[in-house]
């Protein structure tokens, strides 16, 4: 079958191309079980090598080849040209800075991650007679589906809120966070949750919950930010406490 792209371009060291436009290409031979990410390869490969975009696993597991399919936002390599029919449209993921063509500077959403504490904190000795921090299956099960993410921010660019304000910690981090905050062996659970308490954080979200079909995972995203607004106004500190009642 014969498919058309249409990809928004943008190449700031181009003059001409230094403005955002679109541009058409046609492909042949196209299979329906054919997937978008190889067929925005043949386009580089066949037709204008210049086209850029980010991708690494081909598989569903690196996040980094995230775009928007359709005016949605997927991963390139895990829809297939029968989910989204013969006329595709691709441009970047929305809320980033664009660099050039489909890859957007990921930075700001990375510093947002950064902002949770990414990493496990237990100061208690390891028991002595154990090498590892060991949890209940019950335990393990309150955070399975949170450590399945894989930073591709489909979430965080599909989010109007964020949208509006790039300073959201958004729902990619937040995700993050609840995969620690629920997990038994942390130690900084109030600490976490007064970061997320602070006025850029899980309040900006007016559960709008663009961000959990988007994901590629089936990560029940609006679900864990729900849990840890919980938590919250649960009020684990003084601070977090006082920073709801202004929110409420
Ligand atoms: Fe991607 Fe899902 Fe993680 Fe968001 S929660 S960054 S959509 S894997
Ligand atoms: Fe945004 Fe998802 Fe909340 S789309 S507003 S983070 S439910
Ligand atoms: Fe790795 Fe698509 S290329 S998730």
């Amino acid at each position: 079958m014969e498919v058309t792209f249409r990809i928004k371009r943008y190449n700031p060291e181009m003059p001409g191309r230094d403005k955002p436009y679109w541009q058409e290409f046609t492909l042949t031979d196209v299979a329906e079980k054919d997937r978008v990410l190889e067929l925005l390869h043949r386009i580089k490969w066949e037709q204008d090598g210049t086209l850029a975009m980010r991708r690494s696993c081909s598989h569903g597991i690196c996040g980094s080849d995230a775009v928007r399919i359709n005016g949605v936002n997927a991963l390139a390599c895990k829809l297939l040209v029968r989910d989204v029919g013969t006329k595709i449209q691709v441009e970047p993921i929305l809320g980033l800075p664009v660099l050039k063509d489909l890859v957007v500077d990921m930075e700001p959403f990375f510093e947002h991650y950064r902002s949770i504490m990414p990493y496990m904190v237990n100061n208690d000795p390891l028991p002595a007679d154990k090498r590892e921090r060991l949890q209940s299956q019950a335990d393990k099960d309150q955070i399975t589906e949170t450590t399945n993410c894989i930073l591709c921010a489909c979430c965080t660019t599909s989010c109007p809120s964020f949208w509006a304000n790039g300073k959201y910690v958004g729902p990619a981090a937040i995700v993050q966070a609840h995969r620690f905050i629920f997990d038994t062996r942390d130690q900084i659970t109030r600490e976490r949750l007064g970061e997320l308490a602070e006025p850029n954080g899980v309040w900006r979200c007016r559960t709008i919950y663009n961000c959990t079909p988007a994901c590629p995972r089936g990560i029940q995203v609006t679900k864990a930010i729900g849990e840890v607004k919980l938590a919250i106004r649960k009020g684990a500190t003084k601070n977090i406490v006082k920073v709801i009642e202004i929110h409420e």
